[in-house]
């Protein structure tokens, strides 16, 4: 793992007009090239968090910030969100409130053309960031409003990645999808943790995609950070994740129910399959 790309250091954030805390002393480093999930439950503070990782906040909010948080170096107090977003990208979960053209490939131009690049590296990293996002070349003319959910969630990661960005975060990007659309944009993420280097931070629910793609998970609990570990230790204490209103995959409680009882002493399955076969073997006996 390589350097710091995002630095938290004791985040308090108050929004302007409330009595408590968002954020409450959070403290977090992110480095380059790790995909990092950030779980917890309604409420906890994750958008806030993720807000304050680009600039968001504290520039396009009102209220109280205490500690710092650097972006790439840039203390986000001392830059522009335009001037820390080109670096650090954004994706929301509504990917309609995102659209602000009227063609996909306008939406994909649109970051781009304000950088001042030549048209023919426009070109390429549409072509680069559609093929990532496995986008067809015809979706180009469409108005972003034809395309179904799962399509317009990667016209607006696509428009994220074309700008090259060093770290991409994504705020429940499958939330507002269809099972395909939420398919669709997994398997961008996994393309992306594969094959490119690129900083993933992730807010999610969907914890059985998260558990194996994740190199850090991050568990939020009412504005604190209360647990960061590998999936394979995130994991381990479920009970802890429950009391905490975080709900593992089915087949990792499953598992972990055998292994209270005794029956299976190794680890909590990560993968789908892997907890299939334990199950099986226990059955076997
Ligand atoms: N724009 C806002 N103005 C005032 N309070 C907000 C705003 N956005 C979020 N909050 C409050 O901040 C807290 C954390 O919210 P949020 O970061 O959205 O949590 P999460 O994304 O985990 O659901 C909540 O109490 C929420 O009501
Ligand atoms: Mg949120």
């Amino acid at each position: 793992m390589g350097k710091p790309v995002i630095q938290v250091e004791d985040l308090w954030w108050r929004y302007e007009g409330r009595k408590d805390w968002a954020l409450k002393g959070v403290n977090l480093e992110v480095d380059e090239g790790e995909f990092v999930g950030i779980v917890g439950p309604n409420e906890s503070g994750k958008t806030t968090l993720v807000m304050s990782m680009n600039g968001l906040i504290p520039n396009n909010y009102r209220g109280i910030m205490k500690g710092d948080v650097i972006a790439l170096g840039m203390n986000t107090k001392e830059y522009q969100t335009a001037d820390i977003s080109k670096r650090v990208g954004f994706v929301f979960s509504d990917p309609e409130s995102q659209f602000l053209t009227m063609t996909v490939e306008e939406e994909l131009a649109f970051g781009l053309e304000n950088l001042a690049l030549p048209v023919e590296e426009i070109r390429d990293r549409i072509r680069w960031a559609m093929e990532i996002t496995r986008l067809e070349e015809d979706f180009l003319e469409k108005p972003p409003y034809e395309l179904s959910g799962g399509q317009k969630q990667r016209v607006a990661i696509a428009a994220v990645l074309a700008m090259k960005p060093d770290v991409i975060i994504l705020d429940e990007p499958t939330s507002m999808l269809d099972p395909i659309g939420k398919t669709e944009v997994f398997n961008v993420l996994i393309d992306l943790r594969k094959n490119y280097n690129v900083t993933v931070i992730v807010v999610e629910h969907r914890l059985e995609d998260i558990a194996y793609l994740a190199d850090k998970m991050v568990l939020l609990y009412n504005g604190e950070i209360l647990k960061v570990a590998p999936p394979q230790e995130f994991f381990d204490d479920i009970p802890f994740l429950l009391e905490h209103y975080v709900y593992p995959p089915e087949i990792m409680i499953a598992v972990h129910k055998l292994r209270e009882q005794g029956l299976y002493s190794g680890k909590i399955p990560l993968r789908f399959d892997e907890g299939v076969k334990i199950l099986e073997e226990v059955v076997k006996g």
